[in-house]
């Protein structure tokens, strides 16, 4: 990351500036549950607004709708939660990604605006990496700077995060650096002991993790379904839970939270991800609650909390828990499993080098 260019290295006053951000979030009845990823783009839109960018014009996609229109997967209402978010700034949404409608929107888009685009993957372009598609976009918002700051997305080559690199100067957002600069710690020079902390349902999303940092981590725990499931290893730092709450094993015992409490209160460096039950449902949200309490209150320790149902559910006790202090909770599901892994990031690589 320390070879890219980022906002705070080229000149931001008077340009219009094309911002991908991943507002990729969780939607029920057209309501957003979770507005982790939008909070998170804040920053960057704060710093590009008080350098005097000209105009902000924001690309994202919300779902899979595989290249078509799907009313249900519109960014409108994430671009009304923006607005509310940001009352000081005028937000306005247009429903398309190119073409004159667009091109009038940017127009009539005041100084200091911010004007969100719909979704891009309605258009096949996008995931196509076409380079057709990202000139139209470039072209019609008359950008002059893009800014990639959409994190959880950048372990894929689309549109958004490879060829539009090729049309306008392309630098790393905040939220990004903040990322690859906290993930890369883990990688890098991890303060140890260093605890991984494993769960969730899929071992196939999780095992590149265990072999990556099987050797660089002190100690990995594992729990949730895939220990349930019976998750077997011959790395002798791996622990898997061995107690179970009841027959339906849809949390990990009080033997098994106890020990991985230990863990932590032993730790210097927490890697987290995946729940260690189904906290979904709050009976069996126990040992993910103590396990969470136990980071965010422990002194001196670096933690990181990443995927999607992790980091939503730490947040949710962070509501009624507001003393719980994590280091990073990260807004990359798989763009941060790919770079811990040891995946190369196309949407990093894009950017333009210092
Ligand atoms: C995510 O939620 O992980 C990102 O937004 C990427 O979404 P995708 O897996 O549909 O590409």
């Amino acid at each position: 990351m320390n070879d890219k260019l980022t906002i705070k290295d080229v000149k931001i006053r008077g340009q219009n500036v094309l911002v991908r951000t991943d507002y990729n979030v969780p939607m029920k009845d057209g309501q957003i549950t979770d507005d982790l990823r939008i909070r998170a783009s804040l920053p960057t839109l704060e710093f590009l607004r008080k350098k005097g960018a000209r105009r902000i014009i924001i690309i994202s996609h919300l779902g899979r709708p595989e290249g078509k229109k799907v009313p249900e997967l519109s960014l409108r209402p994430v671009a009304a939660r923006l607005a509310e978010l940001l009352p000081d700034a005028k937000v306005n949404f247009i429903d398309d990604v190119a073409g004159p409608d667009v091109e009038e929107a940017v127009e009539k888009t005041s100084v200091g605006g911010i004007l969100v685009l719909e979704n891009l993957r309605f258009f096949p372009g996008e995931e196509a990496d076409s380079s057709d598609f990202a000139r139209e976009i470039a072209e019609c918002t008359h950008t002059d700077l893009f800014v990639q700051d959409g994190f959880a997305v950048v372990h894929r080559a689309h549109a958004s995060t490879d060829a539009i690199t090729r049309e306008m100067t392309s630098v790393a957002g905040l939220l990004l650096e903040k990322e690859l600069t906290n993930l890369s710690k883990l990688t890098t020079a991890p303060v140890h002991p260093f605890l991984i902390i494993i769960g969730g349902a899929k071992v196939d999303d999780k095992q590149p993790l265990i072999d990556k940092f099987g050797k660089i981590a002190d100690k990995i725990a594992v729990g949730g379904k895939i220990a349930a499931d019976g998750y077997t290893t011959p790395l002798s730092t791996v622990y898997v839970a061995e107690d179970f709450v009841d027959a339906s094993k849809r949390d990990i015992g009080e033997k098994s939270t106890a020990k991985i409490v230990e863990m932590v209160k032993n730790a210097k460096t927490v890697l987290w991800n995946g729940t260690l039950g189904l906290v979904e449902e709050p009976e069996y949200a126990k040992s993910s609650t103590i396990v969470a309490e136990t980071i965010g209150r422990t002194e001196g320790i670096t933690s990181v909390i990443c995927g999607g149902d992790t980091t939503g559910f730490v947040e949710n006790l962070e509501k009624t828990e507001p003393d719980l202090k994590f280091s990073l909770i990260s807004t990359g599901g798989g763009a941060a499993l790919e770079f811990l892994s040891g995946d190369p990031l196309p949407g990093v690589e894009a950017l333009d080098d210092k």
